[in-house]
């Protein structure tokens, strides 16, 4: 409480220099009331009680989920476990998780810490899976080979790079090929957290191949969620604390023109893309501020928006699901598989819904 009181303070003053940014309060919806949207079919996903950060849904029906994030100031119910990614077959009736082993000799599991994931497929079949880690609290791409006999995951590489110094999410658009978000970036080693409540880190989004990497976008309140459009030609950016989403014009030479932005009345994190409409699903917190100082008595409360016609003037935004954190608290992420409805959260647990 003393922090919250030390920082509101702060945030007033500082408040009355800038205007180029809103307050903490307004940037973390601190006051975001919750009006709630049921879905008739809903169960939890048995298995998952440490987070399911981001998810990634192939066209098959098997789904990778990221558990177990530990981020600073951010809750972790198994803060001495390493993170894992899970797989769940979609197909089955009453899909159960599984812990997918990770093999590699030079992978150090007891420091792994998913975050955002992103899947690439190529002419063969081979599913590569790219995952953002945080070892130690650091930021690197972990690229590993899907065997989907073994139920396994063979590392094959980490990737490490200056321009990509906390990272958040990634897309991938080949195996060792992607955007990814840098969420902050802080000025003053030792004003960290400062920055970052009162919007004064930077945040990027990079294209990575292993001969270019560039920065395309810049200058975000926290830049989240990154996708592609299906026909690869437009590239979806979800600004957290500006509660915007981008829409970008991918070049061929891989640079992003901004072409428009949405506003929300929510944080906006992860976007997932419906390969066969184009709609986006984004996973957002109604009430950001109780992702960053959790209170049991208080949850962040979980949100689920569906954008239909993105490109066209009049996009139309549904609100699909909406809870006040009794049964899913800090939703990140949703994504559809025929007719159903994975939710995945920052650290707690994920929820299965009819459509
Ligand atoms: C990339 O392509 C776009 C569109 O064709 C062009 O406007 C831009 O100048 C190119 N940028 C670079 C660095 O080549
Ligand atoms: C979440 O976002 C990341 C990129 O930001 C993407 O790779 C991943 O596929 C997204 N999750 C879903 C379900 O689309
Ligand atoms: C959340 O919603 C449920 C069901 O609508 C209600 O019973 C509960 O009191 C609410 N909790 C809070 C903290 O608002």
């Amino acid at each position: 409480m003393a922090k919250l009181m030390l920082l509101t303070l702060l945030g007033l003053g500082l408040a009355l220099f800038r205007d180029h940014r809103a307050s903490y309060q307004a940037r973390l919806n601190a006051f975001g009331e919750v009006k709630p949207v049921e879905l008739p079919n809903c169960n939890l996903v048995k298995g998952i009680e440490s987070g399911s950060e981001d998810l990634e849904i192939l066209p098959s029906g098997l789904a990778f989920i990221s558990s177990g994030l530990k981020y600073p100031e951010i809750k972790s119910f198994e803060p001495d476990k390493p993170g894992k990614i899970l797989l769940m077959d979609l197909n089955e009736e009453d899909p159960t998780v599984l812990e997918l082993k990770i093999t590699g000799s030079k992978f150090d599991h007891s420091s792994f810490n998913p975050h955002g994931i992103s899947t690439f497929t190529d002419e063969d079949n081979t599913v590569y899976l790219l995952v953002v880690n945080h070892p130690d609290f650091k930021s690197t791409v972990e690229l590993f080979k899907f065997q989907e006999e073994e139920k396994s995951l063979l590392h094959l590489k980490t990737i490490r790079h200056e321009l990509l110094p906390n990272l958040n999410d990634i897309v991938a658009v080949g195996p060792e090929h992607f955007y990814a978000t840098n969420d902050h970036y802080f000025v003053d080693h030792y004003l960290r957290s400062w920055e970052l409540y009162l919007g004064l880190a930077w945040s990027y989004v990079v294209y990575y191949s292993p001969t270019e990497v560039q920065v395309m976008a810049d200058g975000f309140d926290f830049a989240n969620g990154i996708n592609i459009s299906p026909d690869g030609k437009y590239v979806y950016i979800g600004e957290l604390l500006a509660h915007k989403i981008h829409v970008y014009e991918k070049h061929a030479n891989w640079t992003l023109t901004p072409l428009k932005s949405l506003d929300f009345n929510t944080l906006v994190d992860n976007i997932s893309v419906d390969p066969v409409t184009g709609d986006l699903w984004v996973g957002c917190h109604p009430n950001g501020m109780r992702i960053f100082f959790y209170d049991p008595e208080n949850p962040p409360a979980s949100e689920v928006i569906r954008i239909q016609n993105i490109l066209t003037e009049e996009p139309k935004v549904t609100r699909v699901y909406a809870e006040n954190g009794t049964v899913l608290q800090g939703s990140t992420v949703a994504s559809v598989y025929k007719g159903k409805l994975l939710i995945g959260t920052v650290f707690q647990k994920a929820l299965y819904c009819e459509l």
